[in-house]
């Protein structure tokens, strides 16, 4: 399979409309997004890294995250979606080069399923997972996994679309709908006052979102 731009779109947008809860967005992440997400990898202290990507889909974020690694860092991918996967097993080859030393695993799986391992816990998490589309037990379900497969000082950054699940209960009549999206700002809101330590708004992105960094 080649691995370019206009495929990469393609793609994307035939999996937003077969598989809406899974992909969540109708384009991938601006290179804007991918270097906000991707920024705690650039503070370190030390020695090599092991970094983790969730939700990686056609590799916008997964670009500029290998950009960022340096020689013995570990690098895991890991998408849910085999489309996808496919797609990114040509796009991390042709990468490749970008980032000689790394040690780059493409996982095919549901998150909930990766475990620390033998080696350790992940020192960097980017997370691109459409928590909107999501039941708020899920959600939770999610975050909690997430923050437990960080190693102590490691970083959780993920992203969410700026006001946009604001705007859907605003403009939303009293029903389920509302209530799941009312109960996803709770659980967001109790993320944020806990464990976010920076956010960045990146207005270059369809549509504006905001990355956010948590520590556990
Ligand atoms: C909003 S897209 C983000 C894609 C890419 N990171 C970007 O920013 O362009 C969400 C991605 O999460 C994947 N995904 C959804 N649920 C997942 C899960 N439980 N485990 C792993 N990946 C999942 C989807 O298949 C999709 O590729």
């Amino acid at each position: 399979m080649q691995a370019n731009l206009s495929h990469g779109l393609l793609l994307f947008w035939s999996q937003w409309r077969r598989r809406f809860t899974d992909t969540g967005a109708i384009a991938p992440s601006s290179p804007q997004l991918g270097r906000a997400l991707s920024e705690p990898l650039l503070q370190r202290r030390g020695g090599p890294m092991r970094v983790l990507e969730v939700g990686a889909g056609t590799g916008a974020v997964t670009r500029q995250a290998l950009a960022r690694l340096r020689r013995g860092d570990a690098f895991d991918v890991c998408e849910i979606n085999p489309e996808f996967c496919a797609y990114l097993s040509a796009a991390l080859r042709q990468w490749d080069e970008s980032a000689p030393g790394v040690r780059v695993r493409l996982l095919q799986a549901d998150v909930r399923t990766i475990q620390p391992g033998d080696d350790g816990a992940y020192d960097r998490i980017i997370c691109g997972l459409p928590f909107n589309n999501f039941a708020p037990a899920q959600v939770s379900e999610l975050f909690n996994h997430l923050l437990s497969l960080l190693a102590p000082g490691g970083v959780l950054s993920y992203f969410e679309y700026t006001w946009l699940r604001q705007l859907r209960i605003g403009l939303m009549g009293p029903g389920p709908e509302r209530e799941r999206l009312r109960a996803i700002t709770e659980i967001s809101r109790r993320l944020w006052a806990r464990h976010e330590f920076d956010s960045t708004a990146v207005w270059w992105n369809l549509p504006p979102a905001t990355a956010h960094h948590l520590h556990a």
